[in-house]
């Protein structure tokens, strides 16, 4: 066990709308550099999760802290420190690719130098290069969600929050992009990434499975391969399958 405090760090943390509890009582914690899965049927909770890690949903009750700040006291100072690309991701349609960067480089206000550095890097990252001045509206689903990625990046954040981030990207694409993940994750960047495609959360250090708000499997995938289906030759679809079915008969 390294000893460096969590990047993320939450204790029951909840969240209901009305009568109803999106998110009850969710535990866990995430290492500095780990690459996070969150996996889970659609509806459990996992873009609520996400949300209040982001310091954009202030939790119902529990605590946490993201990069040492608390969600509840300090949102505005997690804010800083993170990249979130949401599932319905927030670029501007009526802005080219490069506004898109320059707009969310003036968010975390980056100097001109640096911004400058970062965009290049970030348009040849996505292989955005000579699309700098498309309009975002007229780029494919994949090359949106690319441009997304870039700009959830572009300020080198020190905790990274992926909602989805490959939904309808080509398989090649979705290599690159994992490949970006490593890299990120080696120089010390923290990534929690929620995805339905299970060749992706194999690539996780950890994993974890919601269902109906609850956390109902944590652990390496080898490790839920074993607890679950018996043998580490399982796929984590049969996990999956199985930890939901047990959670849903018990
Ligand atoms: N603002 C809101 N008001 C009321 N209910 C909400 C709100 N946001 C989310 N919910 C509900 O909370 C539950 C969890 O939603 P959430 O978006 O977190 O699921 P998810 O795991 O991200 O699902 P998906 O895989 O479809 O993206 C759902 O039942 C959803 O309808
Ligand atoms: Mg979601």
């Amino acid at each position: 066990m390294s000893m460096a405090p969590l990047s993320i760090d939450v204790r029951d943390l909840t969240k209901k709308f009305g009568s109803f509890t999106a998110v009850d009582h969710v535990s866990f914690g995430v290492e500095k550099g780990e690459i996070f899965g969150f996996l889970g049927p659609n509806g459990a909770g996992k873009s609520t999760t996400i949300r209040m890690l982001c310091g954009i949903l202030s939790p119902t009750s529990g605590q946490g802290t993201v990069g040492g700040f608390s969600i509840a006291a300090q949102p505005e100072e997690i804010k800083k420190i993170i990249g979130y690309m949401s599932q319905k991701f927030t670029l501007y349609s009526d802005l080219t690719v490069a506004e898109n960067i320059e707009f969310h480089g003036g968010i975390h206000r980056l100097a001109p130098a640096r911004l400058k550095e970062r965009k290049k890097w970030v348009l040849a990252m996505a292989g955005l290069e000579g699309r700098e001045n498309i309009l975002t509206r007229d780029l494919s689903g994949g090359w949106k969600q690319r441009l997304a990625l870039g700009c959830a990046i572009l300020h080198k954040p020190e905790i990274l929050f992926l909602d989805e981030p490959t939904a309808s990207v080509d398989p090649a694409s979705r290599r690159d992009f994992w490949q970006l993940i490593y890299e990120l994750s080696v120089q010390g960047t923290t990534t929690f990434v929620t995805s339905h495609y299970m060749d992706e959360v194999e690539r996780c250090h950890r994993i974890a499975i919601i269902y109906d708000g609850r956390i109902i499997a944590i652990g390496p995938p080898r490790e839920l391969k074993v607890r679950f289906a018996g043998r580490e030759s399982a796929s984590l679809e049969e996990v999956f399958v199985t930890a939901i079915q047990g959670a849903r008969t018990s």
